[in-house]
């Protein structure tokens, strides 16, 4: 088969690519990515020695670069990965937020419509359900909670749920959906919780923990998320949505303590910041139809995830400096300013 991941030079979809090409040899692996601030060539400089690998440049919302994919490589599959996906930049600028993730998932399966093709899977977010109060711990997302969003960014998301689902019913659209939980792991980029905190440990340098710091994540192992994007696309119904999470919530300021342990930096380091506007308490995944019908589980403790993304990142040294000069350090600056000087 040839299936297009198109974001595929982002944090999960590039680990996305590495997961296929180890896992299904047999097919070709097409990376189709715009590559703005948060894509990165150096992360697919592996893939690129692969034959079953070809990586092209492009952006989803433009139209006839995408209908040039299409002719040139006959998509069986595509997973679409591509999208902006800092909640803190979507405050900022929201049109763009839209254009992307709203517009961008119009031009793919306008595509995938005149072109056929097997699936077209849209990768999703539980932040499109909204956030569940901190004193309901028995309370989790289910595929059926209602949508009910807090920022623009999981508002595109949600659009462009509903219009995938759109195109199933009108046009019969082969289609899929997953709603993951928080990823973490290697090649995220460093603007988000967890890689962000490391990095700062490791320059001594103070992590900006937004408010108290109690809000609370599902943590999941991105290779535990590629697993589930992976069994959805080759036995998951046409049409059908499935949550991903492994029941691994943590407070923020616990994930950010853990860090510091591990990385034997002292707490002194955590300073507390303006709180984000809108700010979602806690997200909490019920991944039961996920397990009962495809039989997903998560492999990876948090122990063991946390420490292998702790190892990769001081491993990595040359990676995540080139991402974070350029565009990053004008970001850093404007979004965290005179706080963690
Ligand atoms: P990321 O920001 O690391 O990567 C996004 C990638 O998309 C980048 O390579 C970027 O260059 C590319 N891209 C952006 N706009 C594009 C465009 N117009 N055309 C083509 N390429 C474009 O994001 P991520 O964390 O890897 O997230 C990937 C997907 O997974 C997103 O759709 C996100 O909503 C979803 N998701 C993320 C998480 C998480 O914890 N990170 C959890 C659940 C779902
Ligand atoms: P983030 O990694 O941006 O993911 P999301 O907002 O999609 O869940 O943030 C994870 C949590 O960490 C969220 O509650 C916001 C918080 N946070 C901080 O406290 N400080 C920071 O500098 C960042 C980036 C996030």
């Amino acid at each position: 088969m040839n299936i297009v991941v198109t974001g595929g030079a982002g944090f999960i979809g590039s680990n996305f690519v590495y997961y296929e090409l180890a896992q299904h040899p047999e097919d070709k692996i097409i990376c189709y990515d715009a590559l703005t601030y948060a894509g990165n060539l150096e992360t697919l400089e592996a893939a690129m020695q692969s034959p079953k690998f070809r990586f092209v440049k492009g952006d989803i919302t433009d139209e006839a670069a995408v209908e040039r994919l299409f002719i040139e490589e006959k998509p069986d599959i595509i997973v679409n990965f591509a999208a902006e996906s800092h909640v803190d930049r979507s405050i900022e600028t929201p049109g763009l937020f839209l254009h992307t993730n709203v517009i961008g998932v119009q031009i793919l399966m306008d595509a995938c419509r005149k072109h056929g093709v097997r699936r077209f899977h849209q990768v999703s977010t539980d932040e499109v359900y909204g956030d569940l109060p901190l004193d309901r711990p028995n309370l989790f997302f289910t595929e059926t909670t209602p949508l009910h969003t807090s920022s623009p960014y999981s508002a595109s998301k949600a659009s462009a749920d509903l219009l995938v689902q759109a195109y199933h019913r009108t046009y019969g659209l082969p289609v899929s959906i997953s709603r993951c939980s928080n990823n973490y792991g290697p090649y995220h980029f460093p603007e988000k919780l967890i890689p962000l905190m490391i990095l700062n440990a490791l320059s001594d340098k103070p992590l900006p923990v937004y408010g108290a710091g109690e809000n609370v994540r599902d943590w999941l192992y991105v290779e535990d998320h590629c697993a589930a994007i992976d069994l959805i696309l080759r036995k998951g119904k046409d049409g059908s949505l499935y949550n991903v999470g492994g029941h691994n919530e943590k407070r923020n300021l616990d994930v950010v303590k853990i860090i510091l342990r591990a990385l034997g930096k002292p707490e002194s380091l955590i300073r507390h910041v303006e709180d984000r506007k809108g700010h979602d308490l806690r997200y909490a995944i019920d991944p039961t139809k996920l397990k009962t019908e495809l039989g997903w589980e998560p492999k990876t403790k948090f122990e063991d995830g946390i420490r292998r993304t702790i190892d990769w990142y001081l491993a990595n040294r040359a990676w995540w400096e080139h991402v974070t000069s350029g565009e990053y350090a004008e970001y850093y600056e404007k979004h965290y300013g005179a706080a963690v000087k």
